[in-house]
């Protein structure tokens, strides 16, 4: 009886599987279309293999990121993702408190199950950015950003990757949908003015029809002057968009394909990484999400310039498996198992890994 004791990301994962209901483990856990990016973005942090250095002095180690001028303890931070009092019935509220507790940086979805001012009000000190979309009526989207303002979040984070969005076949085999006693905390106070308060599932349909799949760097623009917050582009996967981010006044890029859940077939996030790097170099920072199950996938990011690091669904698992705690065990693990690369890399810090102790599988067939 009781909750197994989960020792890493894995474990957690085959936990929460076994607990959720099918069709919330199959929303959590599933891919677009065939399913190649998702399962491509762990394959490719596989295909990277490590030189470490040896016998060198590692007794003052230093694990921390330092993040648009702060510095984290945790290397690791939390992607947004939605609903996530489907995991557990803190939802984000969870999240945000494990987040604050291993100082990490914790990205609030749109579209969660708590609205940000309860997030923030139940977590006065953790660092919380918001994520967004650009909606047709663009008041929707901006007085989001002033609500987000008001509440101490420190930055917007656009998410790029999603002008339609794409398909999750697992989702539409169990024809999975919010249930009823749940609601999208953000857009609550909009029930009276456009759907019945009584059909919640009308909310998202509402805004899933919001959605503008006519938005363009003009928008971006736009986005980065209407707000004093910086601004940090999520879905990037080209050397060519980070330079548009760059252009428009983005704050920060972060590489991702949305956890292999929109455009099927693209290379894997940590393939990615090195071109959005060359692009821009050091004038905008470049963090990564996609795929991070270990210390060393960190290492290997970290090594390959992102300047930091996110987890969707590492986070989910610890969440499903016991809330908050939960969530922070996760971010602990990864923290440790960080920490353990560093040192037997013969690392004190993240600018001691080079590029040259990250070598792609097939170096040792040339
Ligand atoms: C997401 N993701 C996501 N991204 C976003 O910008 N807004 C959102 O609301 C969501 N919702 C969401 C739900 C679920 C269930 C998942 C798994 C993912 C994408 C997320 O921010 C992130 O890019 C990926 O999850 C990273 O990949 P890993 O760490 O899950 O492999």
């Amino acid at each position: 009886g009781g909750i197994p004791v989960c020792c890493n990301i894995n474990e957690f994962e085959k936990f929460a599987i076994s607990a959720l209901g099918e069709d919330v483990a199959d929303y959590y856990q599933g891919g677009a279309t065939s399913e190649s990016t998702l399962n491509n973005n762990r394959k490719a942090y596989e295909n990277l293999k490590l030189r470490p250095r040896v016998m060198r002095d590692v007794s003052n180690r230093d694990s921390s990121l330092t993040v648009l001028g702060k510095t984290y303890r945790s290397p690791v931070g939390i992607s947004p993702t939605a609903m996530q009092k489907l995991a557990h019935c803190e939802g984000e509220i969870a999240t945000a408190r494990a987040a604050g507790a291993m100082d990490a940086i914790m990205i609030l979805s749109l579209m969660s199950t708590v609205s940000l001012e309860e997030v923030r009000a139940h977590n006065p000190s953790t660092t919380l950015w918001m994520q967004m979309y650009i909606f047709k009526e663009r008041d929707i989207t901006l007085d989001m950003i002033r609500r987000a303002e008001k509440a101490g979040f420190s930055a917007i984070v656009l998410t790029m990757d999603t002008a339609v969005f794409g398909s999750r076949y697992r989702d539409i085999k169990n024809q999975f949908a919010m249930p009823p006693y749940l609601s999208l905390g953000n857009f609550r106070h909009m029930e009276q003015h456009h759907v019945d308060l009584k059909c919640l599932t009308g909310i998202s349909d509402y805004i899933n029809t919001q959605f503008d799949d006519s938005v363009n760097w003009n928008d971006v623009s736009w986005l980065v002057k209407s707000t004093k917050l910086p601004v940090i582009c999520k879905g990037i996967l080209t050397g060519e968009d980070a330079n548009l981010c760059l252009e428009v006044g983005a704050q920060g890029i972060i590489v991702s394909n949305h956890g292999g859940r929109q455009l099927d077939q693209t290379p894997a996030t940590i393939e990615a990484l090195p071109e959005v790097v060359q692009a821009v170099g050091d004038s905008i920072e470049v963090y990564i999400d996609g795929g991070i199950r270990y210390g060393t996938d960190v290492f290997k990011a970290v090594g390959l310039g992102a300047k930091y690091v996110f987890i969707g669904r590492a986070s989910l698992w610890g969440l499903a498996h016991s809330g908050s705690n939960g969530v922070a065990k996760v971010l602990q693990i990864l923290h440790f198992e960080f920490d353990q690369t560093l040192a037997l890399c013969g690392c004190t810090c993240a600018d001691d890994i080079t590029r040259e102790m990250i070598v792609h599988r097939t170096y040792y067939e040339d």
